[in-house]
């Protein structure tokens, strides 16, 4: 049987779809850092980051741990909540460019300040001044999710937690996990994630990119997020998928991440449309923009070209990234509404 072929967009259609206002919920902070931003810094403190770029000054990796250590490595330059503000600036103008209207990012208090609960909280001012101007200059909202960082293990992640749950509110909305997936298990993060859903957090964290659907499984039932970042090996399992669709635990998923760092060979082979027609609510995120040489924009243009979403598709997605956002329902309301209107 031939495959159905998607419906062509002409190019003025699919302008108008790249334009359309967009929701993001899958974003590291730290890796929304432009490389020239990374390399200022460094030139401005004399820090050494040799074998961070490549010739042409882009990220240089090969493969995920290669990619973690290279991040690490930038990072290194970000050691002031001054340094946090200038990131949130450049990172929240280059989301604003996108067309993106609301985020949330990953803010790690190992970066910010060491673990330390005064010190993230200096760090999350910072961030918090940065994101509120932005706001007035460019009508894109930002919240946080603070993360702990999974290949630094299940005792370094007490301190995160402790920090998300002292600062949780109407800003700090959530908590979650990255890092390295192939290292430890989802359960060894029980104490964490149950100290932040006790403080009133949402949850999330990072399963099903590297390892398969049973590290989902173990993420929905062990420690009870409500949104998964990246689940997409979930397809492997059709069981757990249908589990993901009936309990409308959302995936946050970022094409071109899983691309670049080769869970799929090619966007064809990806498995968003799949889970998709499933019944899974999808979103969909850049995960480390600069890295993997994207942004919203390029994420909509791929979905468009490779599945033929309609532009319907495109704002049905943004309200249901909104629906599935962990902000106050005064935000939510607010931003739903913002998406009413094109
Ligand atoms: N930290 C930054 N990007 C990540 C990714 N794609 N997976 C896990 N941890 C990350
Ligand atoms: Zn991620």
């Amino acid at each position: 049987m031939t495959p159905e072929l998607p419906p062509v967009m002409d190019e003025e259609q699919l302008a108008a779809v790249l334009d359309l206002p967009k929701v993001e919920l899958h974003l590291h902070h730290e890796g929304a850092a432009p490389p020239e931003f990374i390399r200022r810094l460094g030139q401005e403190k004399s820090i050494n980051l040799t074998g961070v770029f490549n010739p042409d000054g882009s990220y240089a990796f090969h493969d995920f741990a290669h990619f973690l250590s290279v991040y690490e490595a930038a990072t290194q330059v970000l050691k002031t909540p001054e340094d946090y503000a200038r990131l949130t600036t450049a990172v929240l103008e280059e989301s604003a460019a996108n067309g993106v209207i609301y985020c949330e990012t990953f803010l790690s208090p190992d970066f910010c300040g060491g673990g330390d609960v005064g010190a993230w909280r200096e760090y999350l001012h910072a961030i918090r001044d940065a994101a509120d101007a932005a706001e007035r200059a460019h009508g894109i909202v930002l919240r946080g999710i603070v993360t702990c960082i999974r290949h630094f293990g299940p005792y370094r992640a007490k301190a995160p937690a402790l920090c998300a749950a002292e600062t949780a509110g109407d800003w700090i909305v959530g908590f979650g996990m990255g890092g390295d997936e192939t290292m430890g298990k989802q359960k060894d993060f029980a104490w964490p994630f149950d100290l932040a859903r006790e403080a009133g957090l949402q949850l999330t964290t990072h399963a099903g990119e590297w390892r398969g659907p049973a590290e989902v499984r173990s993420a929905i039932e062990d420690l009870r997020v409500t949104r998964v970042g990246h689940g997409v090996r979930a397809i492997e399992d059709l069981a757990l998928v249908d589990l993901i669709a009936e309990r409308g635990i959302v995936l946050e998923v970022c094409p071109v991440s899983n691309v670049t760092l080769k869970v799929y060979p090619n966007m064809a082979a990806h498995p968003i449309e799949e889970l998709r027609k499933r019944g899974v609510t999808v979103t969909v995120s850049t995960d480390d923009p600069p890295f993997f040489h994207t942004n919203m924009r390029r994420e909509y243009h791929n979905l468009a070209k490779t599945f033929g979403w309609s532009a319907e598709q495109f704002s049905e997605l943004a309200r249901t990234s909104a629906r599935a956002a962990f902000c106050n329902d005064e935000t939510k309301s607010a931003l739903l509404k913002r998406l009413e209107t094109p």
